[in-house]
């Protein structure tokens, strides 16, 4: 199994000091997590590109595209911004291979995505273009919602079809049900409510990670 990486969502952070907010974590983190809603894929709208251009970290972004068809230009103002991966959604995509391609044809990471009830089944086509799968473990939208465990068959079916392919899982992750995914096969852990709505961030992660040992 691939090694295991912490990356806190920014979604549930302070967006007006967000720069401070990724420095309490930073060094404890893997990856940043950016979500990028469009009010159409999923109801809620969220921060574009220009908002992620004003994030300064060494840490890689890890943009989560809930977005409609995204479009190469829209796809390219993210790689401009500084993503090192961009995850689209397999049901906001008619021909997801097409945004995949142009994501790795950009020279950074590509990962796919799908929500809680689109079947593994549907991805499997694009298994060997990616470098990441996201396994959605809530409806994607909001933050704080509780983590579906129905989705952890497909987490466990995709591990043993691809046991070095980092697995993402997001969506009410705490400590104990990043340690129930784990045990499924998941290695990358995003988790909004449960670092930034601490206290002590640090503190946040680290109980995480104990959690995964
Ligand atoms: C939900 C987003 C998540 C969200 C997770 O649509 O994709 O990244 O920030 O938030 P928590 O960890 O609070 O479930
Ligand atoms: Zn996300």
């Amino acid at each position: 199994m691939p090694r295991i990486k912490i990356a806190p969502s920014i979604l549930s952070a302070d967006k007006s000091r967000i720069n401070e907010e990724i420095k309490e974590v930073e060094k404890y983190s893997d990856l940043i997590h950016v979500d990028i809603m469009d009010g159409i894929f999923v109801p809620p709208a969220t921060v574009d590109s220009d908002f992620v251009k004003t994030i300064k970290t060494k840490v890689p972004l890890d943009v989560h595209l809930m977005v409609h068809e995204p479009s190469d230009s829209y796809i390219r103002g993210f790689i401009d911004a500084g993503a090192s991966s961009i995850t689209i959604h397999e049901e906001a995509c008619r021909n997801p291979m097409h945004q995949l391609e142009f994501i790795r044809k950009n020279g950074i990471k590509a990962a796919i995505s799908i929500k809680p009830k689109t079947p593994l089944e549907n991805i499997k086509k694009y298994l060997d273009f990616v470098d990441m799968v996201l396994i959605m473990t809530v409806e994607p939208g909001w933050a704080g919602q509780k983590f579906i465990d129905e989705t952890m068959p497909k987490v466990r079916e995709l591990r043993k079809l691809k046991p070095k392919l980092d697995i993402e899982v997001d969506g009410g992750i705490t400590p104990y049900t990043a340690r129930v995914a784990y045990d499924e096969g998941a290695n990358v852990f995003v988790a909004g409510t449960s670092i930034f709505g601490k206290k002590d961030r640090a503190g946040a992660i680290r109980e995480i990670l104990s959690s995964l040992k």
